[in-house]
C-alpha cells in the first residue's frame, strides 16, 4: 500500500522540490494536493522530453540544453528568509477534508454558493482536484501586514498538532483556531514572515484560475512593492494588469506628517494574450454631456472638434458648405477631415454650426461604445469610502463587530470589470464576507447567475470584543450571519426573481479515513487495523460520501441522492455511484446498467472476495470506471 508521509524534508531548497512523488496521482488514496507540480511536469517533459531521466527532471541536462539562457547566480528576483520552506508548505499534502454542515447553510440542497470555514491554505489544497481552472475572479483583501497585524503560521506537522490541541489552538477536529503571531515591524523577519504565508496561497489560487481568470488583491504600502513583485514570480509579470489606486478616504488627518487616502489593488490575470477587463458601464455624469440642441432625429450628441494640433501645412484648405457658411481650420490647427469627408458629414446632418462661426462634429450617444474603459484610480465617490463600508456593515450586522470591511460598490465595480453573469468567484481571506453580499446584490441588479465560494478561519474574537459580546465566538460566525441577512435583504428586495442567495457550509476536519491520516508513532498497528476498517470510528456517511466527492475532482454543489444503497452524486450533467455499504450481486448489476462516469466502493462494501472480484471484472467488461477503496 502506498503511504503517504507528512514528514517535512530536511533538505533546504530555493527551488519547489521536483522528484515525481512515488503515489499514484490518480487514485483515491492519495493525499490531497500531493502532487502540486505533477501536471507542471508533465507539460515540461511534452516539450523537453530529453531533461527527464527516468521520472526525474535531470538539472544537469537542463543546463547543458539552455546554457546561455541559464540565469546566472546574481539574478533579478525577490529572495526573503524562509522562502524555500514556503515552497515545501506548497507541496505538503493535506489530510484534512470538508465536512458539510446543512444546520448552518441556506437552501443546501439547491445553492450554487459556498462557505468553506478553514484555514486557507488547508481549504486551498482541498479544493485543487475539484476546481482547478475553473475560478474566474479571486478577489483576497489579506492582511496588510501593518505591522500590528497577526500573521498565521502554518505549520501542519502532526507532533504539533497534538500541542495545538492539548493548549486549545487547535479544536478537536483540528481546526487552527489562534496560530497566529503579531508580526511587528521590529521583528528581523517581518517582510519574510508575510512573504511565506502569502506564497502557497498564491501558487494554489493561480491553479484554480481559468484560463480566462484574473485576481485583484488589496494590500496598502506596507507590502505592496513586495506583493507585486511575488505576484511578478507566481503569475508571471508578462500578466500584470495594473494596480488600480482606490482613494478610501475623503478626510486628511492632521495629526501626522503624511495622510495617507488610498490602498492598492494589485491585480494579475493568468493569461494576458487573452485577458481583458470589461468595460464599465457608463454612468448618469459621462452621459450628461450629450445633448440634443437641435433636435437631430439620431438623439442626443457631444460636439468633438473638426480641427487638431497637428497636421499639414499642405493639407489646409477653406470649405464653403451648402449652407452658405465658410470655414478654415484657426490659426496653428489642421483639419481632422478631407474636404469630401466634411460634406458627407454635412449632408448627413452630423455637423453642428455655432453662434460663434465654429463647425464642430457631432458624436452621437447612441453610436459611442456601451461601456468606457477603466482608469486605474478610483475615487471614492464612484466606489465608496472605508468611512461607508463600516455603515454599510453596521446597517446590517451591528456596530463595531467587524473593523475595516470593504464595500459591496467597491467588490462591484471589481466582479463587474472581471466576470460574466455565470462566473464562480472566490475570495479566501473572505472577512466579513462582503464579496459574497457583493456577488448577491450584482445579480439581482444585472440578472446575473454569479456563484461565490467564501473561505474564512473561524478565527476567535476578543472576549472583550464587541462581536463577542453580540454573541460572534468567531469571524466565520459574523460571515454566515451576514450573508444570511444580506440575501434576505436583497430577496425581499427583489421579490420577482429568482436569486441565489443560499450557500453551504462545510468546515475543515480530519480524514475519515484511517489510511490517510497515519500517525508515524504507531503505523504498524494501524496499518494492520487499516485492512479491516480503513473508516475512523466515528466517521459519518454524508462526510465521507463528500471526502470522496473531493477526492473524485467533484464540485462541492454536486447533488447527492441515496438510492437503494447507492449514494449517487450528480455534478456538470454527469452521474457517479459511491458505495459505503454491503451490496449485492444484483445490485451492483443494477448500477452497471445506469453507466455512471465513475463508481467507487468501499472494500468492505463486498461480501466476499469472489464478488470483488466478479464486480471488478464486469465493470471492466462494461468499459466503466471503477475504484475499490
Ligand atoms: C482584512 S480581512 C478581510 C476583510 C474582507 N475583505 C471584508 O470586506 O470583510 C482578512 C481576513 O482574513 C482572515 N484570515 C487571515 N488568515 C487567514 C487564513 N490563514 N485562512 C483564512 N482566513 C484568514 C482574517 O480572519 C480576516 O478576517
Amino acid at each position: 500500500m502506498n503511504q503517504p508521509t507528512n514528514q517535512p524534508t530536511n533538505q533546504p531548497t530555493n527551488q519547489p522540490t521536483n522528484q515525481p512523488t512515488n503515489q499514484p496521482t490518480n487514485s483515491l488514496k492519495t493525499a490531497h494536493n500531493s502532487d502540486f507540480f505533477g501536471e507542471k511536469l508533465t507539460k515540461l517533459r511534452q516539450i523537453l522530453p530529453e531533461i527527464f531521466s527516468e521520472h526525474a527532471l535531470d538539472l544537469d541536462k537542463l543546463k547543458t540544453l539552455l546554457g546561455e539562457h541559464i540565469a546566472s547566480n546574481e539574478r533579478y528576483g525577490l529572495n526573503w528568509a524562509g522562502k524555500s520552506a514556503a515552497y515545501q508548505a506548497l507541496q505538503r499534502p493535506t489530510y484534512n477534508t470538508l465536512a458539510p454542515c446543512p444546520d448552518e447553510s441556506v437552501d443546501f440542497d439547491t445553492t450554487q454558493n459556498i462557505f468553506i470555514e478553514s484555514d486557507n491554505l488547508e481549504a486551498l489544497k482541498i479544493l485543487q482536484k475539484s476546481y482547478a481552472g475553473k475560478i474566474k475572479m479571486i478577489y483576497i483583501d489579506p492582511p496588510y501586514n501593518t505591522g500590528n497585524d497577526f500573521i498565521y503560521h502554518d505549520d501542519f506537522s502532526q507532533s504539533k498538532k497534538d500541542y495545538e490541541i492539548a493548549t486549545g489552538d487547535r479544536d478537536i477536529n483540528g481546526q487552527l483556531l489562534k496560530s497566529f503571531k503579531k508580526n511587528s515591524k521590529d521583528n528581523g523577519h517581518y517582510h519574510s514572515n508575510w512573504l511565506n504565508m502569502m506564497l502557497p496561497r498564491l501558487h494554489l489560487a493561480h491553479t484554480l484560475l481559468t484560463d480566462d481568470g484574473v485576481i485583484f488583491i488589496s494590500i496598502d504600502d506596507n507590502e505592496q512593492a513586495q506583493l507585486k513583485l511575488l505576484c511578478d514570480e507566481v503569475f508571471g509579470g508578462e500578466n500584470f494588469v495594473a494596480d488600480f489606486i482606490w482613494n478610501n478616504k475623503y478626510t486628511v488627518s492632521n495629526d501626522t506628517d503624511v495622510s495617507y487616502q488610498h490602498e492598492h489593488i494589485i491585480c494579475f490575470c493568468k493569461n494576458r494574450d487573452i485577458f481583458e477587463l470589461n468595460l464599465l458601464p457608463r454612468t448618469e455624469k459621462q452621459n450628461k454631456s450629450y445633448k440634443n440642441k437641435d433636435n437631430d432625429p439620431k438623439g442626443a450628441w457631444k460636439p468633438t472638434s473638426i480641427h487638431a494640433r497637428s497636421g499639414s501645412a499642405n493639407n489646409i484648405y477653406e470649405i464653403e458648405f451648402p449652407n452658405g457658411i465658410k470655414w478654415t481650420a484657426p490659426v496653428g490647427r489642421y483639419p481632422r477631415y478631407s474636404k469630401d469627408t466634411l460634406m458627407e458629414l454635412y449632408h448627413q446632418g452630423a455637423l453642428y454650426f455655432n453662434k460663434n462661426g465654429g463647425v464642430d462634429r457631432k458624436t452621437y450617444l447612441s453610436e459611442v461604445r456601451q461601456g468606457v474603459t477603466c482608469g486605474t484610480l478610483w475615487n471614492y465617490d464612484e466606489v465608496g469610502h472605508s468611512h461607508g463600508n463600516n455603515e454599510e456593515f453596521s446597517e446590517i450586522i451591528g456596530k463595531g463587530i467587524f473593523n475595516d470591511p470593504k464595500g459591496t460598490k467597491l467588490l462591484k465595480r471589481i466582479i463587474g470589470l472581471s466576470s460574466n453573469k455565470n462566473s464562480t468567484i472566490l475570495d479566501f481571506f473572505a472577512g466579513s464576507a462582503t464579496t459574497a453580499h457583493a456577488v448577491m446584490q450584482l445579480n439581482a441588479e444585472d440578472n446575473g447567475n454569479r456563484q461565490f465560494i467564501m473561505v474564512q478561519l473561524p478565527e476567535l474574537t476578543d472576549e472583550k470584543s464587541e462581536a463577542h459580546k453580540a454573541g460572534f465566538a468567531n469571524i466565520a460566525e459574523i460571515a454566515k450571519e451576514r450573508i444570511r441577512r444580506a440575501g434576505a435583504k436583497i430577496k425581499a428586495e427583489n421579490p420577482d426573481k429568482n436569486l441565489d442567495t443560499g450557500f453551504k457550509v462545510f468546515k475543515l476536519t480530519g480524514s475519515n479515513f484511517k489510511t490517510w491520516q497515519i500517525d508515524d508513532d504507531n503505523a504498524i498497528a494501524e496499518q494492520l487495523e487499516m485492512y479491516i476498517n480503513p473508516l475512523k470510528d466515528n466517521a459519518k456517511e454524508i462526510d465521507i460520501v463528500y471526502e470522496l466527492l473531493l477526492k473524485m475532482g467533484l464540485k462541492l454543489t454536486a447533488t447527492i441522492e441515496f438510492k437503494d444503497g447507492v449514494y449517487w452524486l450528480n455534478c456538470e450533467n454527469k452521474s457517479y455511484a459511491i458505495v459505503l455499504n454491503t451490496l449485492s450481486q444484483d445490485d451492483f448489476n443494477a448500477i452497471i446498467t445506469k453507466k455512471p462516469s465513475k463508481t467507487v466502493v468501499l472494500d468492505k462494501a463486498f461480501l466476499n472476495d469472489s464478488e470483488k472480484s466478479n464486480v471488478i471484472l464486469q465493470f471492466k467488461d462494461a468499459n466503466l470506471n471503477f475504484e475499490s477503496i
